[in-house]
């Protein structure tokens, strides 16, 4: 059953009874969600989305006691617990694994990510340390959370794997010399989570690729004033129903925000 579905029947399963119905049976229940980056940015808005909609949240973060934003939702919302999680840290990615371990997830988000600082990417001065970083982040790191995370996916009812992807990771797009790192790391993670998305259709698990399109968050800061940038309650918005509606069918798709296919 969906989480669209549940959602549905719990305000029907209210209306009916007339009461706010604060214990509905298990299945009933919207399943839970584990985000990565959830301190601030598109993560931060993908956990109060999902927390308002019902579903337990696990939203990590590489430094809980500086996030304040997240940490505010938290306080309001005992379905919210914030873990500490760096996705660079594979050590920290198995304990939290081992510490969820009886726990089905039902949609995996790999949200966290960096793009490099932009004079460390101009060719003739690369800084190769940079590059490494961003790929790790960017691509080992949902790489490895999803293979900790694989058990806990297929235990639950929706079994599915996001990654927060960019139309900047599509080859075929490319016209000109920007942030290549950064477009190197997207384009990396979408090869891989394609190939691994393969492997867990075996264990009915849908892995996605989807682009937010430009958003106003730290990352976009500097595009302030020189492009339109979408607030991320929309994008998350966007991108939730396009998760939603993926099925296994969908698996090792690229989708754009509005569910359009995206060339690789
Ligand atoms: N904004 C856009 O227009 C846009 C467009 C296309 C794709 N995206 C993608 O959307 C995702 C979220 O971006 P955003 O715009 O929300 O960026 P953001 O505001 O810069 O937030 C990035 C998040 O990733 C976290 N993070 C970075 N390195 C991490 C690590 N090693 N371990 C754990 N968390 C780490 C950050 O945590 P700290 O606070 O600890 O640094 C922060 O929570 C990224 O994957 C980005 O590439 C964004």
């Amino acid at each position: 059953m969906t989480s669209v579905l549940k959602c549905a029947l719990r305000q029907y399963m209210a209306v009916m009874t007339g009461v706010v119905v604060l214990a509905v049976p298990a299945w009933v229940e919207a399943g839970t969600v584990l985000v990565t980056g959830a301190n601030r940015g598109i993560g931060l808005e993908f956990v109060r989305h999902y927390a308002d909609a019902g579903h337990a949240v696990i939203a990590t973060a590489r430094n809980p006691a500086s996030a304040d934003d997240l940490q505010a939702l938290a306080a309001a919302n005992s379905k919210i617990t914030v873990e500490e999680l760096d996705v660079n840290d594979f050590a920290e990615i198995d304990a939290l694994a081992l510490k969820y371990g009886g726990t089905a997830i039902d949609v995996l988000i790999n949200n966290a990510g960096i793009t490099g600082r932009p004079e460390r990417q101009r060719f003739g001065s690369i800084d190769y340390s940079t590059f490494a970083a961003v790929m790790a982040t960017n691509v080992q790191g949902p790489l490895k959370m999803t293979e900790s995370f694989t058990s806990h996916v297929a235990a639950s009812d929706e079994k599915k794997v996001a990654v927060i992807s960019s139309s900047e990771g599509s080859i075929g797009s490319v016209r000109s010399n920007r942030q290549p790192f950064y477009r190197a790391s997207k384009a990396a993670v979408n090869m891989v989570m394609k190939n691994i998305a393969y492997t867990l259709q075996e264990q009915g698990i849908a892995v996605v690729l989807v682009n937010p399109g430009p958003v106003d968050t730290d990352m976009m800061a500097a595009a302030r004033g020189r492009m339109p940038l979408r607030t991320t309650t929309l994008a998350v918005d966007e991108m939730a129903a396009v998760i939603e509606g993926a099925t296994l069918a969908d698996t090792a798709t690229f989708f754009n925000f509005d569910g359009t296919v995206l060339p690789w």
